[in-house]
């Protein structure tokens, strides 16, 4: 009789459930693939006796995730609690220190903490698998350590939060405002419980930082990423974008450079044909650069109950099966502490300025831009209305500088009305 893994799971949130459920459905399966039988020992959640849909009545009930983490019979500690900080982080820092293997889905504790939670894991002589906590059911993170492992990493790339994802392609689809659409997801759940986390960038910044310490083989470095989030994406510049062929996507991308470490999160534009540009509703996409592989395109489900819960257990049947890997993908002490460089590396850009419609206001502009060692690539002014027309501009490939230069003098020639606006057209 070969021995069980014998798990704690900390969390029976969506997720935890999730996790429970395949364990029950699929005793058989996990056992003949992991060479031996997966079992739940006890579980830990705040609230006892809430209703849930799954029985854990045939777990023993652990009210402290801490002192789950420490029992006896635990081998491995699975949390799915959730935060950077608190009972997550405590539990974990104490199950490794008590000789288990962790599975979590927690991304903000590793984007922030990773690099002393790897150090722990290493000295303890014990593993963290993380499968889950980048765009839920895809299995992105054993892609990069294990499948890419003989590629020099050029770039990572994706849209990463599912939320901010239906918001942009909500708005389009049914021409809504922002905030119309913003109650929409609040109303059917898709937010966070602060949901600046999932429409300011973070959430999904944390798992460019996680994404990125495996590729570069850096420290994460989650203050280290440039966040933008979706709030001032207008239905305007969806729908402008589109008209000039492109879709408003959040787009995190990461990229070594001679600088340094480039990690920016921020909605761009990318063409309305390409993989990324006809990503749906919730769905995740993740884009990955090496060297020998050129580029692979991961898609599915980013979050949700099974596809969080599958990945979570890929994690548990690679521990099942002997299987460990360094935490980042190479030794804690061999991760760089990366240089963060702002980004810098040229793009073309959109421009949308709402021009004083004069004689001579379109030469003004094209002063700037030319002064500012910005060409133009394709402009389009249409809709005129009280004295005022929108220009459009793609600009050929030019530097964030250059960008930024302009916006400044623009004001300063007296024919723009309002802030102008402008965002990055991602080469994918
Ligand atoms: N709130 C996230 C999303 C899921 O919308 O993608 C968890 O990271």
């Amino acid at each position: 009789m070969t021995t069980p893994l014998r798990l704690g799971i900390a969390g029976l949130g969506t997720v935890g459930i999730g996790v429970v459920k395949i364990i029950q459905a699929h005793a058989d399966l996990l056992a003949l693939r992991s060479g031996r039988p997966v079992e739940i020992t006890a579980v830990s959640a705040r609230d006892r006796g809430r209703n849930r849909d799954a029985d854990i009545s045939r777990y023993q009930w652990e009210p402290s995730a801490v002192d789950l983490a420490r029992r006896e019979d635990v081998d491995v500690f699975v949390e799915l609690i959730g935060g950077d900080e608190g009972v997550a982080r405590e539990a974990i820092e104490a199950a490794l220190a008590s000789g288990k293997d962790v599975v979590t889905a927690n991304k903000a504790l590793l984007a922030i903490h990773g690099q002393a939670l790897a150090e722990a894991a290493e000295a303890a002589g014990r593993v963290i698998r993380f499968e889950a906590a980048v765009a839920g059911g895809i299995p992105v993170i054993k892609t990069l350590t294990e499948s890419l492992a003989g590629n020099r990493i050029r770039r990572v790339m994706g849209v990463m939060n599912g939320t901010c994802n239906y918001i942009l392609t909500r708005m389009q689809s049914a021409g809504l405002p922002y905030e119309a659409v913003f109650e929409e997801a609040r109303a059917l759940g898709y937010l966070e419980a602060d949901p600046t986390l999932d429409v300011g960038g973070i959430d999904a910044s944390h798992k460019l930082a996680i994404l990125a310490a495996i590729a570069f083989g850096s420290r994460p470095a989650f203050d280290a990423v440039e966040i933008e989030g979706i709030e001032r994406v207008s239905i305007d510049d969806i729908n402008r974008a589109a008209d000039m062929g492109y879709r408003i996507k959040l787009l995190g991308v990461a990229q070594m450079t001679g600088r340094g470490l480039e990690q920016r999160m921020s909605p761009c534009l990318v063409p309305a044909d390409s993989p990324l540009g006809q990503l749906e509703g919730g769905t995740n996409m993740v884009v990955l650069e090496g060297d020998a592989v050129g580029q692979i395109v991961l898609r599915g489900a980013g979050a949700g109950e099974g596809p969080t819960a599958s990945a979570v257990m890929s994690d548990i049947i690679e521990i099942a099966r002997g299987v460990r890997l360094p935490t980042f993908g190479q030794p804690a002490a061999a991760l760089a502490r990366p240089t963060p460089a702002r980004t810098a590396v040229p793009a073309a850009y959109y421009l949308r300025l709402t021009l004083i419609d004069k004689p001579g206001a379109l030469a003004k502009v094209a002063t700037v831009l030319g002064d500012s060692g910005i060409s133009v690539d394709r402009m389009r002014q249409y809709g005129h209305a009280a004295g005022t027309a929108p220009v459009l501009i793609v600009t050929h490939k030019t530097t964030p500088d250059a960008i930024d230069h302009a916006i400044a003098a623009l004001p300063g020639t007296g024919v723009i009305e309002g802030e102008p606006v402008e965002l990055r057209i991602e080469e994918v």
